[in-house]
Protein backbone atom coordinates (compact mmCIF):
# COMPACT_ATOMS: atom_id res chain seq x y z
CA UNK A 1 0.00 0.00 0.00
CA UNK A 2 1.67 3.32 -1.20
CA UNK A 3 -0.99 5.87 -0.45
CA UNK A 4 -0.65 8.02 2.91
CA UNK A 5 -2.96 6.64 5.38
CA UNK A 6 -4.62 8.95 8.45
CA UNK A 7 -2.85 8.92 11.49
CA UNK A 8 -3.94 10.77 15.02
CA UNK A 9 -1.67 11.09 17.83
CA UNK A 10 -0.42 13.01 20.94
CA UNK A 11 2.87 14.39 20.43
CA UNK A 12 4.36 16.13 23.49
CA UNK A 13 0.85 16.99 25.05
CA UNK A 14 -0.64 18.17 21.75
CA UNK A 15 -2.86 16.39 19.26
CA UNK A 16 -1.36 15.94 15.95
CA UNK A 17 -3.50 14.42 12.63
CA UNK A 18 -1.53 13.66 9.55
CA UNK A 19 -1.20 11.73 6.79
CA UNK A 20 1.35 9.78 6.43
CA UNK A 21 2.88 7.14 4.13
CA UNK A 22 2.72 3.44 6.25
CA UNK A 23 6.36 3.07 5.27
CA UNK A 24 7.39 5.71 7.20
CA UNK A 25 9.06 5.20 10.17
CA UNK A 26 8.16 7.28 13.62
CA UNK A 27 11.48 8.90 13.87
CA UNK A 28 11.41 10.51 10.51
CA UNK A 29 7.92 11.55 10.96
CA UNK A 30 8.65 13.41 14.06
CA UNK A 31 11.74 14.88 12.37
CA UNK A 32 10.59 15.71 8.67
CA UNK A 33 6.53 16.36 9.52
CA UNK A 34 7.08 17.40 12.99
CA UNK A 35 10.41 19.59 12.75
CA UNK A 36 10.85 17.55 15.94
CA UNK A 37 14.77 17.25 15.00
CA UNK A 38 16.19 16.25 18.45
CA UNK A 39 14.94 12.75 18.25
CA UNK A 40 18.35 11.84 16.21
CA UNK A 41 18.94 9.26 13.31
CA UNK A 42 21.99 7.02 13.28
CA UNK A 43 21.80 3.27 12.46
CA UNK A 44 18.39 3.41 11.11
CA UNK A 45 18.12 -0.16 12.41
CA UNK A 46 17.87 -0.66 16.25
CA UNK A 47 21.48 -0.44 17.48
CA UNK A 48 22.09 2.79 18.24
CA UNK A 49 19.87 4.47 20.29
CA UNK A 50 20.24 7.97 19.01
CA UNK A 51 16.27 7.77 18.38
CA UNK A 52 14.68 6.48 21.46
CA UNK A 53 11.62 8.49 22.18
CA UNK A 54 8.71 7.00 24.88
CA UNK A 55 5.60 6.09 23.33
CA UNK A 56 2.75 5.51 25.93
CA UNK A 57 5.49 6.55 28.81
CA UNK A 58 7.93 3.41 27.57
CA UNK A 59 10.81 4.39 25.23
CA UNK A 60 11.10 2.31 22.20
CA UNK A 61 13.64 2.73 19.05
CA UNK A 62 11.42 4.97 16.84
CA UNK A 63 13.52 4.14 13.74
CA UNK A 64 11.97 0.61 14.32
CA UNK A 65 8.33 1.33 15.24
CA UNK A 66 6.28 2.44 11.52
CA UNK A 67 4.79 6.10 12.68
CA UNK A 68 1.13 4.63 11.43
CA UNK A 69 1.66 2.09 14.29
CA UNK A 70 1.98 5.31 16.96
CA UNK A 71 -1.36 6.10 15.92
CA UNK A 72 -3.67 6.21 19.36
CA UNK A 73 -0.33 6.93 21.25
CA UNK A 74 1.21 9.47 23.53
CA UNK A 75 4.27 10.46 22.33
CA UNK A 76 7.15 12.11 23.93
CA UNK A 77 10.63 13.79 22.64
CA UNK A 78 13.56 15.05 23.86
CA UNK A 79 12.05 18.34 23.18
CA UNK A 80 9.24 17.29 25.19
CA UNK A 81 11.09 16.23 28.26
CA UNK A 82 13.20 19.58 27.99
CA UNK A 83 10.74 21.80 27.38
CA UNK A 84 8.83 20.73 30.97
CA UNK A 85 11.67 20.71 33.14
CA UNK A 86 11.59 16.76 33.81
CA UNK A 87 15.48 16.25 32.88
CA UNK A 88 16.24 19.92 33.76
CA UNK A 89 19.02 18.35 36.22
CA UNK A 90 19.79 15.36 34.51
CA UNK A 91 21.10 18.22 31.47
CA UNK A 92 22.76 20.24 34.04
CA UNK A 93 24.87 16.96 35.37
CA UNK A 94 25.46 16.12 31.87
CA UNK A 95 26.67 19.46 30.83
CA UNK A 96 28.27 19.62 33.96
CA UNK A 97 30.50 16.24 34.02
CA UNK A 98 31.21 16.46 29.93
CA UNK A 99 29.03 13.64 29.28
CA UNK A 100 28.33 14.82 26.22
CA UNK A 101 30.69 16.19 23.31
CA UNK A 102 28.96 16.25 19.43
CA UNK A 103 25.80 15.54 21.53
CA UNK A 104 24.51 13.14 18.65
CA UNK A 105 24.18 10.51 20.64
CA UNK A 106 22.67 12.75 23.99
CA UNK A 107 19.05 13.33 23.41
CA UNK A 108 19.00 8.75 23.24
CA UNK A 109 20.85 8.83 26.29
CA UNK A 110 18.86 11.42 28.17
CA UNK A 111 15.85 9.55 27.22
CA UNK A 112 17.26 6.17 28.52
CA UNK A 113 18.98 7.46 31.54
CA UNK A 114 15.50 9.30 32.39
CA UNK A 115 13.56 5.70 32.02
CA UNK A 116 16.22 4.12 34.32
CA UNK A 117 16.20 6.82 37.53
CA UNK A 118 11.73 6.79 37.16
CA UNK A 119 12.36 2.98 37.65
CA UNK A 120 15.70 3.24 40.16
CA UNK A 121 16.08 5.54 42.74
CA UNK A 122 19.68 3.98 43.12
CA UNK A 123 21.00 2.18 40.27
CA UNK A 124 24.20 1.10 40.55
CA UNK A 125 26.83 1.77 37.98
CA UNK A 126 26.68 -1.59 36.79
CA UNK A 127 22.47 -1.10 36.42
CA UNK A 128 23.24 2.27 34.69
CA UNK A 129 25.39 0.99 32.13
CA UNK A 130 23.20 -2.16 31.38
CA UNK A 131 20.11 0.07 30.78
CA UNK A 132 22.34 2.34 28.71
CA UNK A 133 23.90 -0.81 26.53
CA UNK A 134 21.91 0.00 24.15
CA UNK A 135 22.86 3.27 23.10
CA UNK A 136 25.97 3.59 21.20
CA UNK A 137 28.27 6.93 21.96
CA UNK A 138 31.07 7.45 20.16
CA UNK A 139 33.13 10.18 21.39
CA UNK A 140 32.83 10.12 25.43
CA UNK A 141 34.02 6.63 26.34
CA UNK A 142 30.37 6.42 28.17
CA UNK A 143 32.54 7.05 32.11
CA UNK A 144 31.35 10.79 31.85
CA UNK A 145 27.59 9.62 31.51
CA UNK A 146 27.46 7.24 33.75
CA UNK A 147 29.23 9.54 36.48
CA UNK A 148 26.03 12.29 35.31
CA UNK A 149 23.44 9.53 35.66
CA UNK A 150 24.99 8.99 39.24
CA UNK A 151 25.03 12.00 40.42
CA UNK A 152 21.55 12.68 39.48
CA UNK A 153 20.33 9.84 40.98
CA UNK A 154 22.18 11.49 44.26
CA UNK A 155 20.75 14.34 44.27
CA UNK A 156 17.06 13.21 43.12
CA UNK A 157 17.26 11.09 46.53
CA UNK A 158 18.80 13.75 48.72
CA UNK A 159 16.13 16.35 47.80
CA UNK A 160 13.14 14.09 48.20
CA UNK A 161 14.77 13.57 51.59
S1 LIG B 1 18.65 5.19 14.60
FE1 LIG B 1 17.25 4.02 15.74
S2 LIG B 1 18.48 2.72 16.95
FE2 LIG B 1 19.90 3.76 15.67
S1 LIG C 1 28.73 12.76 22.47
FE1 LIG C 1 29.23 12.28 20.40
S2 LIG C 1 28.28 10.37 20.07
FE2 LIG C 1 28.02 10.71 22.19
Amino acid sequence: MTAPMPLTLRVNGERVDADVLPRTNLADFLREHLQLTGTHVGCEHGVCGACTVRVNDEIVRACLMLAVQAHGTSVQTIEGLSDSGEIVDLQEAFRARNALQCGYCTPGMLMAAQDLLKQRIAPSREEIRGHLSGNYCRCTGYHAIVDAIEATADARRRSAR
